[in-house]
C-alpha cells in the first residue's frame, strides 16, 4: 500500500483540508471463474495493493475527484445522472448509488491513489468502488453491512459505468480476512473463511496483456452461458441460472445448444463443483488436491470457456516444474491479467525470478511478479 502520510500531504495540499484516509485492497481469485453472475461459487483472496480515497467536505456543493495515477482533478456540480466513459465513472457511479439510496450527499473533494496494478485483472475498479463508498460513507456519518455495500458497489460498475460484472470483487474487498480465503456463495452471499496455511505464498504473475471486463469478450462470454442455462431451463422450469445445473443436464440437453454455449456452461458447472471441493481441500490442508483442482480449472477456463490467452497460458505452463508449486491458473475475468500460483513460501522468491526469465525469454516481454500475502478487507486508516 502508498505511503498514507504522503497521501495525507498530497491532499492537504491540493485540498486545503485534512482527509478522512480510506483503503480498499484488490484481489485475486484462487478459483472459481465467472461463476459469480451465474449465482455459483468463488474463492478470492484479497491482496496487499490497495486503493487510498482521502475525502474532505466543501462548502459550494461540488464534488471534485483528484487521481494520483490518472495525474487528472475533475470538478463536478454534484451528483450525475449518467457517466462519461472516463475513470471518473467508478468513483461518481459509487455517489449517485449512495444517493438513489435516499443519502444526501454534500460537496467534497475525494482523491484516489492507487497500487493496484490497472488493467490486470485484479479488481482495481472494485478497489476503486469500495475505497470510494467507504469514504462517502465516513463523509456522511453512514454505514452498512459488508454484504450489501458489495452490492451497492457492484451496482454503480453495472448500472453506471455499464461493466455487467459480478459480485465477487467487491464483496472479497469489503470482506476480506487477513492470510484466509473466502468461499462465497454468489446465491446469498453467505461464505466460509478458509485459512491459508503460513508456509504459502500468492505469487501474482502479470503476463502484461491487458484484461477489461467492460470490453467485448467478457459480456460476450457471458451471454454465451446464458443462453445455455435458458435451454436447460426450457425442460426444466425450477432452474434460474446455471448454478441450478448439472453436468447430466448437459449430457441431456447439450445438443440443443449452439457449440460454443455448450462449452461455457461445461466450463461453469464443472468450476462451482471444483470451487467447492477446493475450499475442503484448503480447510484439510490437502495442498495436492487444491493444485490438482486448480490445474483442471485452468485447463476448463482455457479450453472450454476459451477466457485465456497465448501468454497466460505460457505462464501457467512455465510455472508447471518450477520448485515449490502447488498451483497455478490464469485469475480473474480472463484474456490477459495475471495468473495466481500457490507456491512454498521458502521457494517463492527463486519461483518468482525463475518465472520471470522464463516468460521473458519465451513471449519476449518481461512481466512483473509480486510474492504477495491474503491481506484484510477495506477499512478506515489513520
Ligand atoms: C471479473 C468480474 C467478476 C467475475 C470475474 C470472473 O473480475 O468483475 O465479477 O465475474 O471477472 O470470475
Amino acid at each position: 500500500m502508498h505511503d498514507v502520510k504522503l497521501f495525507r500531504e498530497m491532499h492537504r495540499q491540493r485540498f486545503k483540508a485534512d482527509p478522512m484516509i480510506f483503503a480498499a485492497p484488490g484481489r485475486v481469485n484462487l478459483i472459481g471463474e465467472h461463476t459469480d453472475y451465474a449465482e455459483g461459487f468463488v474463492m478470492p483472496a484479497a491482496i496487499n495493493f490497495a486503493t487510498l480515497a482521502g475525502i474532505s467536505p466543501r462548502n459550494d456543493g461540488k464534488i471534485a475527484v483528484y487521481s494520483e495515477n490518472q495525474g487528472e482533478e475533475k470538478v463536478f456540480d454534484g451528483v450525475q445522472a449518467k457517466g462519461t466513459k472516463e475513470w471518473t465513472d467508478y468513483p461518481m457511479g459509487v455517489v449517485a448509488i449512495l444517493a438513489g439510496e435516499g443519502h444526501k450527499i454534500p460537496g467534497h473533494n475525494l482523491s484516489i491513489w492507487s497500487d493496484v496494478p490497472l488493467a490486470s485483472g485484479l479488481s482495481s475498479s472494485a478497489a476503486l468502488e469500495v475505497a470510494t463508498a467507504l469514504a462517502v460513507l465516513g463523509l456522511i456519518d453512514a454505514s452498512y453491512p459488508g454484504p450489501t455495500l458489495a452490492r451497492l458497489c457492484q451496482r454503480a460498475e453495472n448500472e453506471f459505468v455499464g461493466a455487467s460484472c459480478g459480485i465477487m470483487d467487491q464483496f472479497i474487498s469489503i470482506n476480506a480476512k487477513e492470510n484466509h480465503a473466502l468461499l462465497l456463495d454468489c446465491r446469498d452471499l453467505s461464505y466460509k473463511l478458509a485459512p491459508i496455511p503460513d508456509h504459502v505464498a500468492l505469487v501474482i504473475a502479470n503476463t502484461m496483456v491487458k484484461h477489461s471486463v467492460a470490453g467485448g469478450d467478457y459480456p460476450t462470454r457471458r451471454r454465451e452461458s446464458e443462453a445455455a442455462c435458458a435451454v436447460i431451463a426450457s425442460h426444466r422450469p425450477g432452474v434460474k441460472f446455471l448454478r441450478d445445473c448439472t453436468l447430466e443436464d448437459l449430457a441431456k440437453w447439450g445438443h440443443e445448444m449452439a457449440p460454443k454455449s455448450l462449452m461455457r456452461a461445461r466450463h461453469v458447472i464443472g468450476e462451482n463443483l471444483r470451487t467447492v471441493a477446493a475450499c475442503e481441500a484448503l480447510l484439510k490442508g490437502d495442498l495436492k488436491k487444491l493444485g490438482r483442482l486448480m490445474a483442471e480449472a485452468h485447463l476448463s477456463y482455457s479450453k472450454d470457456f476459451e477466457g485465456s490467452c497465448v501468454e497466460a497460458d505460457a505462464m501457467v505452463a512455465l510455472a508447471q516444474d518450477l520448485p515449490g508449486l502447488i498451483g497455478a491458473r490464469l485469475t480473474g475475468g480472463g484474456f490477459g491479467g495475471c495468473t495466481i500460483n500457490l507456491v512454498e513460501q521458502k521457494e517463492a522468491e527463486a519461483f518468482a525470478e525463475a518465472l520471470g526469465a522464463r516468460y521473458a525469454e519465451q513471449i519476449g516481454i518481461v512481466p512483473q511478479i509480486h510474492v504477495c500475502h491474503a491481506s484484510g478487507g477495506a477499512r478506515r486508516v489513520e
